[in-house]
């Protein structure tokens, strides 16, 4: 057995469709402005899934991108973790279509439902079988088509998200490297204010869910708000101090996208420096499951993150989820 720690993220990359929704387009399709758009949540633009494709497109192509950087063959692959809340359909698993995909003949996998969390969430879980030596190597996939669950008449949310997938691969690693703690929750007396209604075993899809829009999210904006900035600052502010960590030891904080005044409410209680902040919800909005695994990606490519860092990752969704992970870089 492999100790505690001696599992770490060693390649990590994204896709994100070409197609580019901006405020301006949104303007013209319900009662809104780039104005309040940019002020109340950050975001100037999202990427759009072509309609024909689903979910398992945008995760298998981050996969292959993520082999191709690796130099490693696809039947190297033991495990495919897929966290979604947009799968292609019920079943089979969006895990098993990306697995088919890209020929990774070897592994097994599953999805993991945790909404804005579930990268999180799949990160940790993906680690156990390194940490236990079940496995060698683990892909974990962060990957929402939101653009198919979001009501484009609807001006409260339909500015908010777009699509996008990130992949990490998760290998054993030198002791000291590798995700060291974590903390997560779930609250599910929060589930009410943001879900998807229809399309599940309470209520199937019919013709009475379709009429009353029960497969668009619904999300009662300001209370999800109110909830989100202590949940993401305190939970990120107790995994840090449980480590005797500040923020000034923290050389990079990546948070869920979902709106910049709720990362700069935790910036600010963690006293970070915004230079040591990833943002790029202006440009790909709210992924879901993509946010935290792209923004580590473009992170990695514009060197802001180096061997030995110590690298913040924290987010706040439906659910309620919510959770930190503290991990010291690898490569
Ligand atoms: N354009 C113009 N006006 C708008 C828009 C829009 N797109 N959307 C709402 N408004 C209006 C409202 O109708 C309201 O008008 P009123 O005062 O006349 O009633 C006014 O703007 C203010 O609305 P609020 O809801 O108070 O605006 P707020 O500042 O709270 O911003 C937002 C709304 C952006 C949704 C914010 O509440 C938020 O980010 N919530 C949290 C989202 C989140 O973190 N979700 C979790 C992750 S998602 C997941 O897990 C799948």
């Amino acid at each position: 057995m492999q100790k505690k720690g001696s599992v770490s993220i060693t390649g990590v990359s994204r896709y994100l469709p070409e197609q580019r929704l901006t405020n301006a387009d949104l303007e013209k399709m319900v009662d809104t402005s780039d104005e309040w758009i940019q002020t109340r949540t950050g975001i100037r633009e999202r990427r759009i899934l072509d309609k024909d494709l689903g979910t398992s497109y945008m995760a298998a192509q981050a996969l292959e991108s993520l082999l191709e950087q690796k130099g490693m063959n696809a039947k190297d692959i033991d495990l495919i973790i897929v966290a979604t809340i947009t799968p292609d359909m019920m079943y089979p698993a969006t895990a098993c279509l990306v697995q088919d995909s890209v020929g990774a003949q070897n592994a097994w996998g599953f999805d993991l439902s945790a909404a804005c969390c579930g990268f999180l969430y799949a990160l940790v879980v993906g680690s156990q079988f390194v940490e236990t030596g079940a496995h060698k190597r683990v892909a974990v996939i962060g990957a929402d088509k939101m653009s198919a669950v979001v009501d484009y008449t609807d001006r409260e949310t339909c500015v908010l998200f777009g699509d996008g997938a990130g992949a990490v691969l998760l290998e054993p690693a030198e002791d000291g490297a590798g995700i060291r703690d974590f903390i997560f929750h779930i609250d599910g007396s929060g589930g009410k204010h943001l879900c998807q209604p229809g399309g599940g075993s309470l209520h199937p899809a019919s013709h009475e869910t379709v009429d009353k829009k029960m497969h668009y999210i619904y999300q009662e904006g300001r209370e999800v708000f109110r909830f989100a900035v202590p949940s993401l600052a305190g939970v990120s502010a107790r995994l840090l101090e449980r480590n005797g960590l500040t923020g000034e030891d923290i050389a990079l904080f990546v948070p869920h996208q979902a709106n910049k005044r709720i990362i700069d409410a935790s910036v600010n209680r963690l006293k970070l420096s915004t230079d040591r902040v990833l943002i790029n919800i202006d440009r790909y909005a709210n992924t879901t499951s993509g946010t935290i695994p792209i923004g580590l990606s473009e992170a990695v490519e514009q060197g802001r993150i180096k061997p030995g860092d110590n690298i913040l990752l924290a987010s706040v969704g439906g659910g309620y989820t919510w959770g930190s992970i503290l991990l010291k870089w690898a490569y």
